[in-house]
């Protein structure tokens, strides 16, 4: 790289008036003006402050931050206008860090453009552009191919290739339409109701309570899950209202997540693993342990569905149950708390 002389009016890659390659003329640069950081220093003083002022304010920030992550509550909700009501701290992280981060940014442009070293360079480099020889030979080969293709011959498959890659576009656009709206009730809620029967996964059967024998497992779903399914084509449902019945003896049972959740011993939890999603149906029939196979999260079923091992933060939600009138089990409800992993806002 060489240095061009200050006030020099020649621009990158001329020298003397003349393109350094082509030697064609070319116009001049305007003359350099020495910024006034560079002759004044009370002015240079005045963007150190500046700069110092935006990467202190960075810091504050960022004390902000962890402050509002160690003290603001995950229950505390913002109203905020279009966005609709979010987590307060993730409002507070959220603008914390951004400032941080954009104030940093800031400070190190504004050093660079008051205070470093203002002084114009030019890089000589060989030419960039091809010999003739080449580039005659790349038109060659392109028409070549361009004949032996048929594109120009074949008008109807260049028309409607061309109609083709001008929509391809649109998808993706139209999958912009996923960034909303906020998932909250879609997440939160299962087709489980009030007296939904509990039928099998795999034949659709009613259970009737005194089938399950105390260590007896069983996976099931909402007796109207097919009927929503064919109806809606709502194919995730199935995900969000799969549950496993497990019998215990009640006196075995040290807490449930509602009073009298249980029937007789039956409980019934989600089977969908609250660390990343994954089914569970790995039951410790001796110490009412679930076990997820894919990263050894550990519930225990006789107390609350609380984790006990691994890598997942909440406990698997319960359904609470009972029987109708001929002794088959139903859902006394929905879930109390949304089934799966963590997401955003789940509170
Ligand atoms: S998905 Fe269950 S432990 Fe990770």
């Amino acid at each position: 790289m060489n240095e061009i002389e200050l006030g020099s009016t020649d621009p990158v890659g001329a020298r003397d008036g003349k393109d350094l390659v082509s030697g064609v003329p070319v116009l001049p640069l305007p003359a350099h003006t020495p910024r006034r950081a560079d002759i004044d220093p009370v002015a240079a003083k005045r963007a150190e402050r500046q700069v110092a002022l935006m990467f202190a304010s960075s810091i504050a920030l960022l004390i902000a931050f962890t402050v509002a992550y160690i003290k603001v509550p995950n229950t505390s909700l913002v109203s905020i206008p279009v966005i609709g009501t979010v987590g307060t701290n993730h409002v507070l992280l959220g603008l914390t860090l951004g400032l941080a981060l954009f104030l940093i940014g800031t400070g190190a442009i504004h050093w660079a453009k008051k205070l470093m070293p203002d002084v114009e360079v030019t890089q000589e480099r060989h030419s960039l552009s091809s010999s003739a020889a080449e580039r005659a030979e790349v038109v060659e080969i392109f028409n070549r191919g361009a004949a032996e293709s048929g594109f120009g011959e074949h008008k109807l498959i260049r028309r409607t290739l061309l109609g083709a890659l001008a929509l391809l576009p649109i998808p993706l656009v139209v999958l912009l339409r996923d960034l909303g709206p906020m998932p909250n009730t879609r997440l939160r809620n299962t087709i489980w109701k009030k007296d939904v029967h509990l039928v099998t996964d795999a034949t659709y059967q009613k259970i009737k309570a005194s089938d399950i024998p105390i260590g007896g497992l069983i996976n099931a779903v909402p007796e109207n899950l097919l009927e929503i399914e064919e109806s809606e084509g709502n194919l995730n449902q199935r995900g969000k209202a799969s549950i496993i019945l497990v019998r215990m003896d009640p006196a075995e049972i040290l807490g449930q997540q509602g009073e009298n959740w249980d029937y007789e011993g039956i409980l019934a939890f989600s089977k969908i693993c609250t660390h990343v999603g994954c089914p569970i149906s790995l039951y410790q029939q001796r110490t009412h342990h679930l076990l997820c196979p894919c990263h050894q999260s550990t519930f225990d079923l006789a107390n609350k569905g609380n984790v006990i091992f691994g890598p997942a933060a909440r406990r698997m939600p319960q359904l609470a149950i009972t029987v109708d009138a001929e002794g088959y089990l139903v859902a006394r409800g929905d879930f109390k708390e949304p089934v799966g992993p963590s997401f955003w806002e789940r509170g």
